[in-house]
């Protein structure tokens, strides 16, 4: 049985009763550690301390780990134009694996034989948390509370009354909301119909305040984003100003059903004008530099990159060997593209690079086209040769 653990702590109602929780249930001391991934309130964490400590946890550690986070976990999921399901940007999936080298470090460092999360048993969630934990060090226990004390929200609040645990009461409580740089998760509440239209009030990063057009031009080198509008940037700035500026269109939402790792269907709506348009402008920028064959593969491996994310497989071999060959994708994703935005609206209107593979002579039909036409005669008879025998012998021109 652990004695110490190092629990992920959000702050909010499951995570402090979870502190109390373990310690008079389990027997085990508790360390919080708050992590800022550049959630709303993220850089504000003093006070999240300051709850965990009331709630009974022996210690309490608030870790920043925006450039990490976006240097080692956003960046290879954007050179990987990374979208389950072909839409959802993973915003939550790739925040877990950085909070879980944050628990087994700390867990190292205070000594601690486990480390727990705030999940149910009904999300994907707890799948990455645990199986990254697993991959990273297994010889940590995992403690997942919230999964196995059958309580509910009401018993949770009152639990937390009877033990005098500070909660921020019921404000936020009709939504499960999870947000980082990369975007922000609205569940549960209404919109568990997946009929009913997500009420005006979810929308926090995508409110409508816009109104005159204008361009957003995104400069990338080896496919890291780097500058927005020729202002060269750090990545965690540069996320945070692409999404205020792209959000302040109202572009960016999305409403799906999608497919958690455990089996069930789940409506969910995500606000994501960073991540999005980002990816919007790499993958563009992708179509003028990468070589089609590559281009091709690329695109074939993207979705089984998605996929290895959603599923908590992050720190796995075949991640590590798709990364090493997306990396070697990236050599020439270096130019610019620019975004057209307006209410409701982002755009791709223009893209260009020195390694463009773009080229004007071969492609125009201007006088200076200097493409060999007469070559084509050849090529696409033989190219046809298959179907034209098939056709002579078995096909439509056989009677
Ligand atoms: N469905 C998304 C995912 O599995 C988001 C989960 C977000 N969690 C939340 N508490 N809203 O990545």
């Amino acid at each position: 049985m652990a004695k110490r653990v190092v629990l992920a702590y959000s702050g909010g109602l499951d995570t402090s009763v979870a502190v109390r929780w373990m310690i008079d249930n389990l027997g085990v001391e508790v360390i919080a550690l708050a992590v800022n991934v550049g959630q709303e309130g993220g850089s504000d964490l003093a006070d999240v301390r300051e709850r965990a400590l009331a709630a009974g946890a022996v210690e309490a550690v608030v870790a920043d780990v925006r450039e990490e986070f976006a240097s080692d976990f956003l960046v290879p999921a954007l050179k990987a134009n990374a979208l389950y399901e072909g839409r959802y940007p993973l915003v939550s999936a790739l925040s877990r694996p950085v909070i879980v080298k944050h628990l087994v470090a700390a867990a190292r460092e205070h000594g601690a034989d486990a480390v727990a999360h705030g999940c149910t048993g009904k999300g994907n969630d707890q799948v990455r948390f645990e199986v990254s934990t697993r991959a990273l060090a297994p010889d940590l226990d995992v403690v997942a509370p919230v999964r196995g004390w059958g309580m509910t929200r009401e018993d949770c609040i009152l639990y937390a009354y009877d033990h005098n645990i500070p909660i921020t009461a019921t404000k936020e409580k009709l939504y499960s909301i999870d947000d980082n740089l990369w975007g922000r998760a609205i569940e549960c509440g209404e919109m568990e119909d997946p009929w009913a239209v997500p009420p005006p009030g979810v929308w926090l990063l995508t409110k409508p305040t816009a109104t005159e057009p204008r361009d957003l031009v995104i400069g990338f080198e080896a496919g890291v984003p780097v500058s927005v509008d020729g202002q060269a940037l750090s990545l965690v700035q540069l996320i945070e100003q692409v999404g205020a500026i792209v959000g302040s269109y109202g572009w960016g939402r999305i409403d799906m059903v999608e497919n958690r790792r455990v089996g069930i269907k789940s409506r969910e709506t995500y606000e994501c004008p960073a991540s999005l348009a980002l990816i919007l402008a790499h993958a563009d920028l992708e179509s003028i530099t990468l070589e089609r064959d590559l281009a091709r593969e690329k695109a074939r491996l993207e979705p089984r990159y998605a996929e290895l994310i959603y599923d908590g497989l992050w720190f796995s071999p075949l991640k590590d060997a798709l990364d090493a060959f997306v990396d070697e994708s990236q050599t020439a994703v270096t130019g610019d593209v620019r975004l057209h935005l307006s209410p409701g609206s982002c755009q791709v209107t223009g893209r260009r690079s020195d390694q463009s593979l773009y080229d004007y002579s071969l492609a125009t039909y201007d006088a200076e086209d200097a493409f060999r036409h007469e070559d084509s005669a050849g090529f696409v008879r033989l190219w046809g040769l298959s179907v034209e025998t098939w056709s002579a012998r078995q096909g439509p021109g056989s009677s």
